[in-house]
């Protein structure tokens, strides 16, 4: 058995599991700064880094504690290296060099979007590749060829907003609080999905391409008038039926060239990560879709879906066995390719 032990800490969640054979999560921890940020309106690097800072020490021990382990129990550490806020980054990364230096175990550095879609693993017996992977989370909305986990190419994706980031503004035009995207998943349940006609940007195009700018500018202007300056001026019901039409507008776009990304490259695998992952209405598409489509639909648990450490470690396991393994003086990066490896080697 091969325990490693995954850190994440790129944004606003401090999380740490141990996971085995990049399988079987035994214990993790997943501690979420977001209901401090709701009276900011979104994140704060500078305070998010200091919660991470404050977190991190206990995360760890109760991860091992959970798991009745020694820290020498631990054959790696897997850390976020890229993308992320780098002050954030830099906080699991300091832990992940002390604890690998301390314990003279190898450091993986994991690529945080990679590892959204390795998270199907944690759910999982076993994962047919290749497979179109999409990557939808409050940065990125992306399609990718995936033929192992962390082994992928870039197909398309969005030219502009990110699915999470606009139900997050979508939400904030209805004046829910944040993180939008879990409230407007909650509401649609109960509203009308045909009350507020909105674009589908690109959906007829044959190129994997997405634009989420236009769709919530129509969003804004349908629920705050012409200039999108109005009061808000809708009760519960009128509520539940915008975040039933804009959902089911994201959720056509998200799935519409998912099904083209399976379709024209062959593949017969499809597997979504990320915390938009955890949008009911684009599970349930999903599931609907993939059976009338004979795909193999692969979707994380929704703890996994959203940022957490078990996904940092299981993408670790799979770079451990490639012998990936990273020196103790590589840098995070802020930005970073989804094919830029060469951190792993610095
Ligand atoms: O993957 P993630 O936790 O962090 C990033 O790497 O960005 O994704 C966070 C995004 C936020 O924009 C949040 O509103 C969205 O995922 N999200 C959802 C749901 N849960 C989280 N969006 C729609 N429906 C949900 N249930
Ligand atoms: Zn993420």
């Amino acid at each position: 058995m091969v325990l490693v032990l995954g850190i994440e800490s790129s944004c606003d969640e401090t999380a740490v599991a141990l996971v085995a054979n990049g399988q079987h999560c035994i214990a993790e921890r997943i501690a979420s700064q977001a209901d401090d940020f709701a009276a900011w309106g979104g994140v704060v690097p500078e305070l998010a880094a200091r919660g991470h800072v404050a977190a991190l020490p206990s995360l760890i021990e109760d991860v091992l504690a959970e798991a009745a382990l020694p820290r020498e129990a631990i054959d790696a550490i897997a850390v976020s290296a890229y993308p992320g806020l780098i002050g954030s980054l830099l906080c699991g990364v300091t832990a992940a060099k002390a604890l690998a230096g301390a314990l003279g175990k190898p450091l993986l550095a994991v690529n945080h979007i990679q590892a959204h879609l390795a998270a199907i693993h944690l759910s999982q017996q076993s994962i047919t590749y290749p497979l179109i992977g999409l990557v939808a989370s409050g940065g990125h909305s992306h399609y990718y060829l995936c033929q192992a986990p962390g082994q992928m190419e870039l197909l398309g994706g969005t030219i502009d907003d990110a699915a999470g980031e606009a139900f997050d503004k979508a939400a904030a035009c209805l004046e829910l609080p944040y993180p939008g995207g879990p409230n407007v998943d909650k509401r649609a349940a109960n509203g009308d999905a045909s009350a507020i006609k909105l674009p589908r940007p690109f959906i007829k195009e044959k190129d994997i391409k997405l634009s989420f700018a236009g769709l919530k500018t129509a969003f804004l202007y349908a629920v705050r008038g012409p200039q999108g300056k109005q009061e808000l001026n809708l009760d519960e019901h009128g509520i539940n039926d915008a975040c039933a039409s804009f959902q089911t507008a994201v959720v056509d776009c998200l799935v519409a060239k998912l099904l083209k990304a399976a379709q024209e490259n062959d593949v017969k695998n499809i597997a979504v990560g990320g915390g938009v992952a955890c949008n009911s209405g684009l599970r349930q598409r999903l599931q609907v879709e993939a059976e009338n489509n004979n795909l193999n639909l692969y979707l994380p648990e929704p703890i996994h879906c959203g940022d957490n450490g078990a996904m940092i470690a299981t993408l670790g396991y799979y770079q451990l066995q490639r012998g990936e393994t990273a020196s103790l003086s590589f840098e995070p990066l802020p930005s970073g390719r989804i094919a830029d490896n060469s951190i792993r080697k610095r």
